[in-house]
């Protein structure tokens, strides 16, 4: 791997130790899907994963934040490297909190994971990347995902369709039935050798109407739910606008812009451009000269809800936004800076970059952090195994481990330990 992917490989360790001993200590950078109802947001998540997974539908579907952490694994054999992964052996605390309505068994934990087999989410045979499909094409590679956890349930998930079915569920216990929303996070991590490593959060639809049963101040809920993730200064925002509609009546660029006026953190998503009036094209936009994002525009063209309903499997569908853009009379000459993979690879970027600017802040309050916690274990007295100090014990080793990983991937700099 390379130095940036261990980079980011750390910084998701050390966002899960925070998450576990349940502090926001660490504002680490996360990329924020924000847009306003059927934009393309789930769309354009599912793409980058290259899996569908995200529940759907019409209306307001999505209630509660999805926090999503791509974990890139190596090759087929991603056991050894999940294994390793700290905060999965520390069930006592990685899984506190979790559902227990759900009793989930474990029995198949390993069923069809790592053994160079991909869930069969398609009733298509699959192995690592080199499988082929039915029609003798290669499977897209990016796509290729081992399996995925949740933090609120002990369990791996294999079947994507149990994941949609899992969010679902998870969004009723905590939201309601009543279509009402909620800003308590799904956690959500999903474990592949096709996927980035990327964290991002999907949000409730920006909309403005109240229908059925969903209360009066809907808007105003929903605007600052999405306004608490987009307004940290470290969160990426991935502004998602429909190119069918103009994009001076864009939600998500008028509420990015409110947080990050000079656009200096805000990446331009345009979904549909394959729905354009005839005669019409976005070029001025994705070059930049409607709107000044620093970041720029990246055009994308989803599944059709045809496409869904076809089961047009992803992969397929990548070859036809390739062929899209490719073939297009006006994108052909920037074809290459466009569609769901460059989309990917450019939020790659932008997150290391942004984490590299964070990094000095990150230490200081990860140095502050670690010297309270080794007060409370001084005044705990030093070797008990039980209870709280235990588990105190456990966070002290694994944060302390994470440092060391941490400074020794930063040149020239370093935390002052004291264990
Ligand atoms: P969300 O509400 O923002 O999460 O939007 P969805 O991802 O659920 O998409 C809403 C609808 O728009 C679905 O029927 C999608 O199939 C469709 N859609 C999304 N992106 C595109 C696109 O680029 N082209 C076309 N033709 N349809 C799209
Ligand atoms: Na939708
Ligand atoms: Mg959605």
């Amino acid at each position: 791997m390379s130095m940036d992917g261990d980079l980011i490989a750390l910084v998701n360790k050390l966002q899960d130790t925070f998450n576990a001993i349940g502090g926001d200590a660490v504002d680490l950078p996360q990329i924020v899907v924000v847009g306003s109802q059927s934009s393309g947001k789930s769309s354009v998540l599912e793409t980058i994963v290259g899996r569908d997974f995200l529940p759907r539908g019409s209306g307001i579907v999505t209630r509660r934040p999805l926090v999503l952490q791509l974990i890139h694994t190596p090759d087929s054999s991603s056991s050894s490297s999940s294994s390793s992964h700290p905060i999965q052996g520390r069930n006592d605390f990685s899984r506190r909190g979790g559902n227990l309505d759900h009793h989930h068994n474990n029995n198949n934990e390993d069923d069809s994971v790592n053994n160079g087999y991909l869930p069969n989410l398609d009733n298509t045979p699959t192995a690592g990347a080199g499988i082929m499909r039915p029609g003798g094409r290669q499977m897209n590679e990016y796509g290729n995902v081992t399996y995925a956890e949740f933090l609120h349930i002990n369990r791996r998930f294999t079947d994507f369709e149990e994941i949609r079915k899992e969010i679902e569920n998870e969004t009723y216990r905590v939201a309601g039935q009543n279509k009402g929303v909620s800003k308590l996070p799904i956690n959500l991590k999903i474990y592949g050798p096709g996927v980035l490593n990327l964290t991002l959060v999907d949000l409730p639809g920006l909309t403005k109407v109240p229908v059925g049963d969903q209360p009066t101040d809907i808007e105003r809920q929903i605007k600052n739910l999405v306004l608490d993730y987009i307004s940290k200064p470290n969160a990426v925002i991935l502004a998602v606008s429909p190119a069918n509609v103009d994009l001076a009546n864009s939600d998500a660029l008028k509420l990015a812009r409110s947080v990050d006026p000079r656009g200096l953190r805000t990446l331009g998503v345009l979904t549909k451009l394959d729905l354009m009036d005839a005669g019409t094209n976005a070029l001025d936009i994705l070059t930049g000269r409607t709107y000044p994002l620093k970041l720029g525009f990246v055009g994308v063209v989803n599944r059709s809800q045809q496409d869904i309903m076809q089961d047009l499997p992803m992969e397929d569908a990548r070859q036809k936004e390739e062929d899209f853009f490719k073939q297009h009379p006006v994108y052909r000459n920037i074809a290459h800076r466009c569609g769901t993979k460059y989309l990917a690879k450019t939020l790659n970027t932008v997150l290391m970059t942004h984490i590299r600017e964070k990094l000095p802040d990150m230490k200081a309050r990860l140095n502050t952090l670690m010297g309270q916690t080794q007060q409370e274990l001084n005044a705990f007295g030093d070797a008990t195994f039980l209870g709280e100090q235990h588990r105190g014990s456990l966070i002290l080793k694994l944060m302390t481990e994470f440092s060391r990983d941490f400074v020794s991937s930063i040149d020239g700099t370093s935390l002052e330990i004291s264990t």
